[in-house]
């Protein structure tokens, strides 16, 4: 795969709790480029808690929020973009994300996920393990179809960084 190269953004999806954030976030030190945290930056910007717009306004109102800041932030260049694990359910979504950069998929157990992660906060992981593991076999086509790289090593946020700057041809 060819490297990285500054114009492209690097896009990180998957389930949520799979570590999008914090490799986001090492990722992005290591390159010395712009980390944004696509959920912090709605959260911020709307003056409130991804569990309160879905409580006041409702899922469809949070994904048209999320569908417009990809197309903002797609307008932008060599950001690290650490992508809500909803952001694959709509195509233009994901046509618009891989045409600004290197999509990378972390496919972290999701069995694993829902044991180890503090799944507070995240209002579409509040229905059981069940729900939680039904919803990804539901969205794993979507992540594979809109990944360019999928990474399944998950030993450290340090060893799961560099297998992606390695794979990016940035090592
Ligand atoms: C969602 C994931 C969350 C957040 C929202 C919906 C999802 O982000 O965007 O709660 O549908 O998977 P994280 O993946 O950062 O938890």
């Amino acid at each position: 795969m060819s490297t990285l190269s500054p114009n492209k953004n690097l896009i990180l999806i998957g389930m949520m709790g799979c570590g999008k954030s914090t490799c986001g976030r090492l990722l992005a030190r290591h390159l010395q480029r712009e980390a944004v945290d696509m959920d912090a930056l709605i959260q911020m910007r709307q003056g409130r808690s991804i569990s309160d717009i879905f409580a006041a306004e409702g899922e469809t109102f949070f994904r048209d929020l999320e569908s417009a800041l990809v197309n903002e932030l797609s307008q932008r260049t060599g950001l690290v973009i650490s992508t809500g694990g909803g952001v694959i359910l709509r195509e233009e979504n994901v046509r618009t994300l891989r045409e600004s950069g290197r999509v990378v998929w972390l496919n972290r157990s999701a069995d694993h996920i829902f044991d180890s992660v503090d799944m507070a906060g995240r209002p579409l992981a509040q229905a059981g393990k069940q729900d939680f593991l039904r919803r990804f076999a539901q969205r794993e086509p979507l992540y594979r179809r809109a990944a360019h790289i999928i990474v399944e090593d998950f030993s450290s946020p340090e060893a799961t960084v560099r297998n992606i700057l390695s794979r990016c041809g940035c090592l």
